[in-house]
């Protein structure tokens, strides 16, 4: 009898030791002592919103309802909480299955490292912890850039993400990391997921730059801009994706929407305007998904034929340095090029962190990139790409590896760097192209710009023009195609 009851205490003492441990397992050292980490929790990231040295937006899915609110700690180098918790609330929308909440913090410190979570501060349930730092605005930074992880298995946005760690791994203080889109493949929830599972411990560490592929939701409305948490530039309706803006140290880095009226709306592409002309920054980057000049199976096709005959002469205009794109899936870099010519230029060559580098001075042109894909889907150079698309290349070229890139301002010296990693076998990473600019003369708004209309309402009309154009596009690219 004894025994037994000694055995059901001892039962009971176990039981209660499991039960208790379960809160403890669940609870994560890092925040108010009662936290949940609640596993409903997913898709979470941390992207630019507006001063990239006060502001960023946080969005994230569950499956239940929950409030939308966001705990954020000032940390040091060493990880350790700094001063007192900062709790923001933000909104949520229930789209496709999902409840996507976004929140904003707008009062951050410059250049100031922060730990976070999202989730419900009522029911005390939250992400895992988070970091990210502010742009401390000085004229020294860094960046990744991937393109069309366009993945439909998870095992491939898996291997995609070995990619972004591979980045991360040679440019350890990279601020912050640009998609240039096509994040999955058919804009379904499972890739979604998988996306974000696959990429968390890299982007909620991170501060995001999403560019809308379209494969986003080109034809799947709304779905990109329920991911992010994006400021959006006047007139952007978020239908097909976000365009928006922001600055970076001495850099105006614009993001376009090139899904938007396939492939630029009207007021997009005066939004554009405004926003480069008005700038004074010394470096101006462009980043989009579809591009100007690329040679993979897409290039001659008609959404990027309008792109070089419509939209590529008036960025001409805007003394841009660099063009970032996606959706070629092959790797293009263009020579400094000008209205379809090479821009002559002087090359020193200068000791740059302990190598010899060569510097292309003051180049008057663009310089086109396509980092090829992070992800497995590969397209092989097309050398019926239409002129002068091969003629400025510097290197048009598919390696059969993936692909990240890196961009390293520092003040008057941008030094950039793409390489190959190959996700089948090791993971071994090897340096495939690099081009650095130093570029002396300071960055000026231009003289005289005029604030383009920006409103959906007065751009319909030019809109239905674009829309019919288009459909001439394809047809007359129907019959060249039937010609060759
Ligand atoms: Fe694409």
């Amino acid at each position: 009898m004894n025994r037994k009851i000694g055995f059901k205490v001892l039962s009971l003492i176990l039981a209660l030791m499991i039960f208790a441990s379960v809160p403890f397992a669940a609870t994560a050292g890092f925040g108010p002592e009662d936290i949940r980490v609640d596993s409903d929790i997913t898709r979470v990231n941390v992207t630019m919103y507006g001063d990239s040295q006060t502001a960023r937006g946080f969005s994230w899915a569950t499956k239940g309802i929950m409030d939308s609110d966001v705990m954020l700690y000032e940390i040091d180098e060493e990880g350790n909480p700094v001063g007192e918790i900062k709790y923001y609330s933000g909104e949520d929308n229930f789209f496709n299955g999902y409840f996507y909440h976004k929140a904003a913090a707008q009062d951050l410190t410059p250049g100031t490292r922060y730990a976070y979570r999202v989730g419900d501060l009522d029911s005390n349930k939250w992400s895992e912890v988070g970091t990210f730092r502010t742009n401390d605005g000085d004229d020294k930074f860094s960046f990744l850039a991937i393109a069309d992880v366009q993945a439909s298995r998870e095992e491939n946005f898996i291997k995609a993400s070995k990619v972004l760690e591979a980045g991360f791994a040679t440019l350890p203080g990279a601020e912050f990391v640009v998609n240039a889109g096509d994040f999955v493949n058919d804009c379904t929830n499972d890739e979604w997921e998988w996306f974000f599972k696959s990429f968390s411990h890299l982007l909620t560490n991170t501060t995001f730059v999403p560019v809308a592929g379209n494969h986003d939701g080109n034809l799947k409305w709304h779905w990109f801009e329920n991911q992010f948490n994006l400021k959006k530039g006047p007139g952007c309706d978020g239908v097909t994706g976000v365009y928006y803006s922001f600055d970076y140290g001495n850099a105006h880095i614009t993001v376009l929407n090139s899904n938007d009226m396939y492939p630029m709306s009207e007021q997009q592409l005066n939004w554009l305007q405004n926003d480069m002309n008005k700038s004074d920054a010394k470096w101006k980057i462009l980043i989009m998904h579809r591009p100007f000049y690329s040679a993979g199976k897409n290039v001659n096709k008609p959404d990027t034929v309008i792109l070089r005959n419509r939209v590529l002469p008036v960025v001409e205009e805007l003394d841009i340095d660099l063009v970032i794109t996606g959706h070629d899936h092959m790797y293009y870099r263009s020579k400094s090029t000008a209205y379809g010519k090479v821009v002559p230029t002087e090359v020193i060559t200068e000791v740059y962190n302990g190598v010899e580098t060569q510097f292309e001075v003051n180049p008057s042109g663009i310089t086109h990139i396509l980092p090829n894909t992070a992800g497995t889907k590969r397209y092989q150079v097309n050398q019926n790409a239409d002129a002068p698309i091969l003629d400025v290349a510097a290197v048009a070229a598919q390696p059969d590896k993936s692909m990240f890139t890196t961009f390293e301002i520092d003040g008057d010296r941008l030094v950039y760097k793409a390489y190959t990693v190959d996700v089948d076998n090791n993971n071994e990473v090897e340096l495939f192209d690099q081009y650095a600019i130093l570029k002396t003369i300071d960055g000026a708004a231009k003289e005289d710009w005029v604030d383009l209309d920006t409103s959906l309402a007065n751009n319909y009309a030019k809109n239905i023009v674009n829309f019919f154009q288009h459909i001439i596009q394809c047809i007359l690219s129907y019959f060249k195609m039937l010609l060759k």
